[in-house]
C-alpha cells in the first residue's frame, strides 16, 4: 500500500495547530440559488460535525427578504437540537430583531457583521458604517449581558467593487470599532478574493498596533483570484490560527458583486496536512460531504481537492 500523500513536510515559523472556523452552511448557503431544505442543511451541519470540525457557522437571523436562502434559521437550529446551541455554533446577528429570532432559538454564540466601506455598508446593511455600528452596539451589549461569545466581521478588508482599494487605516478603523463594542474576536474578510499575501501582513500588523492582536483575528478569504490559501499562509507566518473556510468552496454574498466561494475546506486541510499542522479534520469525511452536498445543489463543487479527490 502507497503512503498517504500530501507528505508531512513542516515549515518554520508556523503555528502547531490550527482553529478552522467552518462558514459553508452560512456564507456557503446564502449564496445559492436552490432552495435547500431544512433538513438538508442540518444534515449538511451534522456531517461537517462528524468530519472532525469544531466551529461551524450555521445560519443568519438576517431579514428574511434579503437573504431568503436562509429564512429558514429557526427550523434548521430547531432540527440541529441541543448540538446548535453549543457556544462553537455562531449565527449571524445584524440587529435587535435578529437577536430577539436568536435566542428564541437558542444561541449562545452570534457574529455582527460591518463593513470597512460606506458603498457595502449601503448595499449589505442598507445603512452607513456608522449607522451599521450604532445597529450593533445593542446587539452586542445583550449577547455579553447573556454570557455569548461575539464574533465581529470586518468586509471589504482588501479592496471593494465599487470604491477599488481600501485603505488599511479605514480597515483598522472599523476593526477597533467593533472590538471596542465588545465582541471577543474578529474576522477579517476580503469579500471579493482580491488581497494578496504582503497586503495580509500589513493589515494584521497594523491590527495588532492598534491593540487587535493575531490571537484575535480569524482570516475570511474569498477565493476569487486562486489567493485564498497563499494569503491563509500568510496570515499563519503572522500569528493567526483561525482560519475561516467553507466545505466544498461555496460561497460569496448577494450584496457583494463579484464575490466567489470562500477558501475551499478541503484545500486547506490539505495544506495543513501537507505543513505537519494539527486540525483534527478528515479530509475523506470533508470531501464525502462535498460530493453529497454537490448533488443537493446540482453542480460540482469548486474545489480542486475535492475534484481530485473524487475523481470528479
Ligand atoms: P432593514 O430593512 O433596514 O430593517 O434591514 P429595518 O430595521 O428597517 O426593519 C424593517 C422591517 O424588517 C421590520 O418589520 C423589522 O421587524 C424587520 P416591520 O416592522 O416593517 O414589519 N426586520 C427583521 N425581520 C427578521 N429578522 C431580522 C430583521 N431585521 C428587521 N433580522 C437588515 C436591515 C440589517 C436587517 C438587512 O439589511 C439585512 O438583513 N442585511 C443582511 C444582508 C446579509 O445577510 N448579507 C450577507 C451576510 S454578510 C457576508 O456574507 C460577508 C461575510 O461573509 C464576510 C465577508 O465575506 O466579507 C460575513
Ligand atoms: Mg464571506
Amino acid at each position: 500500500m502507497s503512503a498517504p500523500l500530501p507528505m508531512s513536510v513542516p515549515l518554520p515559523g508556523l503555528p502547531e495547530s490550527v482553529t478552522i472556523y467552518e462558514v459553508g452552511p452560512r456564507d456557503g448557503l446564502q449564496n445559492e440559488q436552490a432552495v435547500i431544505p431544512a433538513a438538508v442543511k442540518s444534515e449538511f451541519i451534522d456531517r461537517l460535525a462528524k468530519a472532525g470540525l469544531e466551529w461551524i457557522e450555521t445560519t443568519s437571523f438576517v431579514h428574511p427578504k434579503w437573504v431568503p436562502q436562509l429564512a429558514d434559521a429557526s427550523e434548521v437550529l430547531a432540527s440541529l437540537g441541543e448540538s446548535g446551541r453549543a457556544h462553537t455554533r455562531p449565527v449571524l446577528v445584524p440587529n435587535e430583531r435578529g437577536m430577539d429570532r436568536a435566542i428564541e432559538a437558542g444561541v449562545t454564540s452570534i457574529a455582527i457583521f460591518g463593513s470597512a466601506t460606506e458603498t457595502f455598508a449601503q448595499r449589505n446593511l442598507g445603512r452607513s458604517v456608522d449607522e451599521s455600528i450604532e445597529m450593533f452596539a445593542p446587539v452586542v451589549k445583550r449577547a455579553k449581558d447573556a454570557g455569548m461569545w461575539v464574533r465581529a466581521y470586518v468586509s471589504m478588508c482588501f479592496g471593494d467593487p465599487w470604491e477599488g482599494a481600501v485603505p488599511v487605516a479605514q480597515v483598522v478603523d472599523v476593526s477597533r470599532r467593533l472590538m471596542d463594542l465588545g465582541a471577543d474576536a474578529l474576522s477579517i474578510g476580503d469579500t471579493i478574493g482580491v488581497g494578496t499575501a504582503g497586503h495580509v501582513a500589513t493589515l494584521i500588523e497594523e491590527l495588532g498596533s492598534s491593540g487587535v492582536g493575531p490571537e484575535l483575528i480569524g482570516v475570511h478569504f474569498h477565493d476569487t483570484y486562486g489567493q485564498a490559501l497563499a494569503n491563509t499562509v500568510e496570515a499563519l507566518r503572522n500569528g493567526v490560527t483561525v482560519v475561516d473556510a467553507s466545505t466544498g468552496g461555496l460561497g460569496g454574498c448577494p450584496y457583494a458583486k463579484s464575490a466567489t466561494g470562500n477558501l475551499a475546506t478541503e484545500d486547506l486541510v490539505w495544506a495543513l496536512q501537507g505543513l505537519g499542522i494539527d486540525t483534527g479534520v478528515s479530509l475523506d469525511a470533508l470531501v464525502e460531504t462535498s460530493v453529497w452536498m454537490a448533488g443537493q445543489l446540482g453542480r460540482p463543487s469548486p474545489s480542486r481537492v475535492v475534484k481530485a479527490l473524487s475523481g470528479g
